[in-house]
C-alpha cells in the first residue's frame, strides 16, 4: 500500500499494516508468553509513545551509545561518502533519524546522493522523520518505508550503489541465530557497489552498560513499562503496570545486557483478544530484550560468516562503540 504522506512531500510505503502487525503481534505474544522463560521481541516497544521515550532515552547523561555514534558519523561521514559514493541511503530502523543527517551532510558534500529510503516499524516516528528530511533537505527524493525491516527485507527499493545503514547499535537487539541470519541475508541483497554501514557498541565496564539500561530518572524502565500498556491498548490485556519491575542485567556469558519486567507478585494477566490468561509466579520475569555487545574479531567473524568483507572500522576515541562498513566479495 503506498500514500502520500500529510504534507505530501513523501512518498510512503506501507507494509506493516495494522492487520499484518495485529497478527504478527498475536503470534509473538501467544509463543513468548507461553515460554519456560517467558520472552517478548522488542519490536514492540514502539509504538508513539515507546518511540518517544527511546528519542529520551538518547538523551540520557548514561546512555552513551547514541551520543559515540553521532561522534564517530561526524568524525568519518567524509570517509564514508568518499568510500561508498551511495546514490541511495536505505536506513533499517531509522527512528527520528537524527544522527541520519550527519550522514546525509557528507553523502551531500561528495555529491552522490538522490534518494534516502528510511525504513522502521514505528509508523509515527517514520513520518516525522520522513517530513523533517524531506523539508530540510530538498533536493533530496524521501521515500519512507512503514516495515519490520526482518520481514520485509526483500521488498525495500533497489538501485545502483545502496549504502545499507543499520545504526543505533541495533543489531545487538537479535540473538546470535537470527543476527546470523539476516547479516547472511543482508550479504545477499547487496549488489556490486553497494556497501553496508553498522552501528555496534563494545564490551565495557558492566557497570557502565548497567547504567545505560537502568537509568537514575527511570526513563528506561518506562520505556520497557510501556510493552505492557501496547499489549492492554492492542489485546485488551489487563496487565497492571505497578506491579512489575524494570530490570537490566549484564551476561558476561553472552555479552550482552538483557532487560526483564519481573512481576512484583504472583498473578494471573487475562488477554481477551487471544482468550488465554498468563500466570506469573512472584519474582517471575519476562525478558523484553537482549542488547549484543561486540568486540572488533567478533563482528569480523560474524561478517565473514555472513559472507560480508570488513571494509573499515571506526570507533570515537573513548573506543566505546564502532561503526563499520561491509562489503559483498568482489
Ligand atoms: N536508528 C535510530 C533508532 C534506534 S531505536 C537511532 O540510532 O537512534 C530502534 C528503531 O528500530 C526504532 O525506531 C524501532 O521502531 C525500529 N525497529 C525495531 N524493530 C524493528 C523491526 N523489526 N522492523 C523495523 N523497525 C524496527
Ligand atoms: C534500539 N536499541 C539499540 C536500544 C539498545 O540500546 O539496545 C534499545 C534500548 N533499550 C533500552 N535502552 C535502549
Amino acid at each position: 500500500m503506498s500514500i502520500q504522506s500529510p504534507s505530501g512531500r513523501v512518498h510512503i510505503e506501507r507494509h506493516h499494516t495494522d492487520a499484518v502487525s495485529g497478527e504478527a503481534l498475536a503470534a509473538d505474544v501467544r509463543a513468548g508468553l507461553t515460554a519456560e522463560q517467558k520472552t517478548l521481541p522488542p519490536k514492540w516497544f514502539y509504538d508513539t509513545v515507546g518511540s518517544e521515550l527511546f528519542e529520551e532515552i538518547t538523551r540520557l547523561e548514561e546512555y552513551y551509545p547514541t551520543r559515540r555514534e553521532r561522534e564517530v558519523l561526524r568524525a568519518h561521514g567524509g570517509d564514508i561518502a568518499a568510500a561508498t559514493r551511495a546514490r541511495t541511503l536505505v536506513e533499517l530502523g531509522s527512528g527520528s533519524a537524527e544522527k541520519t543527517r550527519v550522514l546525509l551532510d557528507a553523502l551531500s558534500v561528495e555529491g552522490t546522493l538522490e534518494r534516502y529510503v528510511p525504513v522502521d516499524v514505528s509508523d509515527s516516528a517514520l513520518i516525522s522523520a520522513a517530513e523533517a528530511v524531506a523539508e530540510e533537505y530538498p533536493r533530496l527524493e524521501v521515500h519512507g518505508v512503514v516495515a519490520d525491516f526482518v520481514e520485509h527485507l526483500d521488498v525495500l527499493p533497489t538501485g545502483p550503489s545502496r549504502l545499507v545503514a543499520f545504526l543505533g547499535g541495533t543489531i545487538g537487539n537479535f540473538e546470535p541465530g537470527p543476527r546470523a541470519d539476516y547479516l547472511h541475508r543482508i550479504a545477499g541483497s547487496l549488489r556490486p557497489g553497494d556497501a553496508f554501514l553498522l552501528g555496534t557498541d563494545l564490551v565495557k565496564d558492566p557497570q557502565r552498560l548497567v547504567r545505560a539500561y537502568d537509568d537514575a530518572a527511570g526513563v528506561t524502565a518506562a520505556f520497557n513499562l510501556n510493552v505492557l500498556a501496547v499489549l492492554n491498548r492492542e489485546l485488551g490485556a489487563d496487565f497492571d503496570l505497578e506491579s512489575f519491575r524494570h530490570v537490566a542485567r549484564w551476561d558476561a556469558e553472552r555479552a550482552w545486557i538483557e532487560m526483564h519486567l519481573q512481576s512484583r507478585r504472583d498473578q494471573t494477566v487475562h488477554l481477551k483478544a487471544l482468550e488465554f490468561d498468563v500466570h506469573f509466579a512472584a519474582g517471575e520475569t519476562l525478558r523484553t530484550e537482549v542488547s549484543a555487545k561486540f568486540t572488533r574479531d567478533r563482528l569480523a567473524q560474524e561478517y565473514a560468516d555472513a559472507g560480508l568483507r570488513l571494509a573499515a572500522w571506526w570507533t570515537d576515541a573513548a573506543g566505546d562503540y564502532a561503526v563499520s562498513l561491509a562489503v559483498p566479495p568482489l
